[in-house]
């Protein structure tokens, strides 16, 4: 017999706590290392996400934006320090690995699709093998998330006969099939052409609206501004900066989160 792999070993663990207690974070990274081979990416970042907040990550490529996402949701342990999600250390422990991505739900720049399968199929696939849905259930899920990020009518179309912007959709409908109480987004629109960056970032927002607490890695400042409780400066593998949205925008900023910003805004 093979032996249990850290994933398939989740298949008997009990049930998750899907509480987070009253008052305290969802997420809670403190004095977070991350090096590869001799380079320190991060260093010692700390960051609280309480419950229906969302976060804007901003800061120059190769600040460690989405290493320190990849650290949230394990895809990259991190070597110091501790990250707690709903209290619970969940740090270097790959067995949480399989349960961490059903609870925090991620959306990459280049949506990753399956391109074999129809958008509804997609979606369907994570409630169908993890959840144990029936196909029918499954697809009725499908069918309402689509029309929650407005393409009811591509439910049978298939990634390479849909815009970016609705691939990217379907990719937000996909994570959010396993009802995540986290979502994070890297980049999420940096692939899109310019006409279609609004039609996912308006999904972005309605979802933040609705209270999902998110943490979303990007450059759209208008986004920013519309969506986002707090925004997260990252320079060199540091926080520098975590401000309100604001007062960020108010102009009291630190001075190297200031002209970035000013950067990016012209
Ligand atoms: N798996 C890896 N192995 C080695 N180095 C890595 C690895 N992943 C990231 N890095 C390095 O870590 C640094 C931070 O990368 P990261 O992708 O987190 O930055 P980022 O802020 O997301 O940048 P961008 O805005 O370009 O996406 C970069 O110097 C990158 O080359
Ligand atoms: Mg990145």
């Amino acid at each position: 017999m093979f032996p249990l792999s850290p994933l398939s070993a989740e298949a008997v663990m009990t049930s998750p706590p899907r509480t987070t207690p009253a008052g305290k974070p969802l997420l809670e990274i403190v004095g977070i290392d991350k090096s590869f081979g001799s380079t320190q990416i991060l260093k010692c970042c700390s960051l609280e996400v309480h419950p229906r907040e969302t976060v804007v990550l901003i800061g120059p490529s190769g600040s460690g934006k989405s290493t320190l996402l990849r650290c949230v949701n394990l895809l990259e342990p991190a070597d110091e320090g501790n990250v707690f999600f709903r209290g619970e250390d969940i740090t270097r422990d790959l067995r949480n690995a399989p349960r961490l991505r059903r609870e925090i739900g991620m959306v990459f720049q280049n949506f990753e699709l399956f391109q074999h399968l129809s958008a509804a199929e997609n979606i369907m696939l994570a409630p169908m093998k993890v959840l144990g849905l029936s196909r029918a259930d499954a697809h009725d899920v499908a069918l309402d998330l689509l029309k929650k990020v407005h393409i009811p009518a591509k439910a049978d179309s298939y990634p390479d006969e849909l815009s970016g912007g609705q691939q990217q959709r379907v990719a937000i409908a996909r994570a959010l099939a396993m009802k995540p109480a986290l979502m994070l987004y890297d980049e999420p629109t940096s692939a899109l052409d310019p006409e279609m960056i609004r039609e996912v970032l308006d999904v972005m927002a309605e979802l933040s609206a609705e209270g999902m607490t998110s943490i979303v890695v990007t450059h759209e400042m208008g986004f920013a501004r519309r969506a986002a409780d707090r925004i997260v400066f990252m320079e060199a593998g540091e926080i520098v900066e975590t401000a309100k949205s604001d007062a960020f925008f108010g102009g009291t900023v630190n001075a190297r989160a200031q002209r970035f910003l000013e950067q990016i805004l012209h």
